[in-house]
């Protein structure tokens, strides 16, 4: 993974979300707890700040529009980081907002990759369709994770299953790669990348983090809006 693959990545996301995109995105939202992603996303975030059973301090990575705010449990102060000004824009009147119970919300434009956090620590992460998706989940970025966390705290974050997205077509390539030229290797090399990660790419990443006790499940989505597989990571420190 090169610094230069996360650089473009932002610069990508950036332009995605610009303003249009993102009041599409905040208007889609209304429609998006009729999709199962819902209930599903939405019971998990519940249920794992619920599962402290005392008041806790959250950290969402990419919260984009704040679509999940509202499921919060037992929530004395909220930080949501994007790196679109727009989206954050949206999430200062999110989804069912006077559902969201939270004293302290504070909402930071930038990346999570550069933002200091400086001493601050978190009882629970979350972190949906950004990492390994719109920018790399790298070593680094589990470290930086596994420090904000204070002990006992828990990160939840998905993934796009790039098992699920392989055609046959990409599995005979892959099986033929070995025996191709070079040429055709960095043709294929480029035309492979991308921030989704296969089971075995994302279990060798948690085994070299900090991170030991953690169950990775796979779901797949059936929503209008996105059809397709997440792996999704929940990580005790
Ligand atoms: C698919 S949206 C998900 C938003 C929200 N988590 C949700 O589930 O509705 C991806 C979000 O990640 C944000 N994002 C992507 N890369 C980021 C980065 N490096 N730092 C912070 N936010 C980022 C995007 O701006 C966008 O709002």
């Amino acid at each position: 993974m090169d610094n230069q693959q996360l650089k473009t990545s932002e610069e990508k996301t950036i332009n995605l979300y610009n303003k249009a995109y993102s009041e599409n995105y905040r208007a889609y939202d209304e429609q998006f707890i009729n999709e199962p992603s819902y209930p599903h996303f939405g019971g998990i975030i519940r249920k794992l700040s619920a599962s402290f059973g005392r008041p806790i301090s959250v950290l969402e990575v990419g919260c984009g529009t704040g679509r999940y705010f509202h499921t919060l449990q037992n929530t004395a102060h909220l930080t949501g980081i994007d790196i679109s000004e727009h989206m954050l824009e949206l999430a200062r009147h999110p989804l069912k907002e006077n559902e969201v119970n939270i004293p302290d919300i504070r909402l930071i434009a930038g990346s999570v990759y550069e933002y200091d956090f400086g001493n601050q620590q978190f009882d629970f992460i979350y972190c949906i369709g950004v990492l390994g998706e719109h920018v790399p989940l790298t070593p680094a970025m589990l470290v930086k994770l596994h420090q904000l966390l204070n002990d006992g705290g828990v990160l939840f974050t998905t993934v796009v299953n790039l098992d699920a997205r392989k055609n046959l077509k990409r599995k005979l390539a892959e099986t033929a790669y070995p025996m191709m030229p070079q040429r055709v290797k960095q043709v294929l090399d480029e035309r492979w990348k991308s921030n989704y990660l296969t089971l075995q790419q994302l279990k060798t990443l948690m085994t070299a983090s900090p991170f030991t006790n953690y169950d990775i499940e796979n779901y797949i989505s059936e929503d209008k809006g996105w059809k397709g597989g997440h792996y999704e990571v929940t990580a005790r420190k």
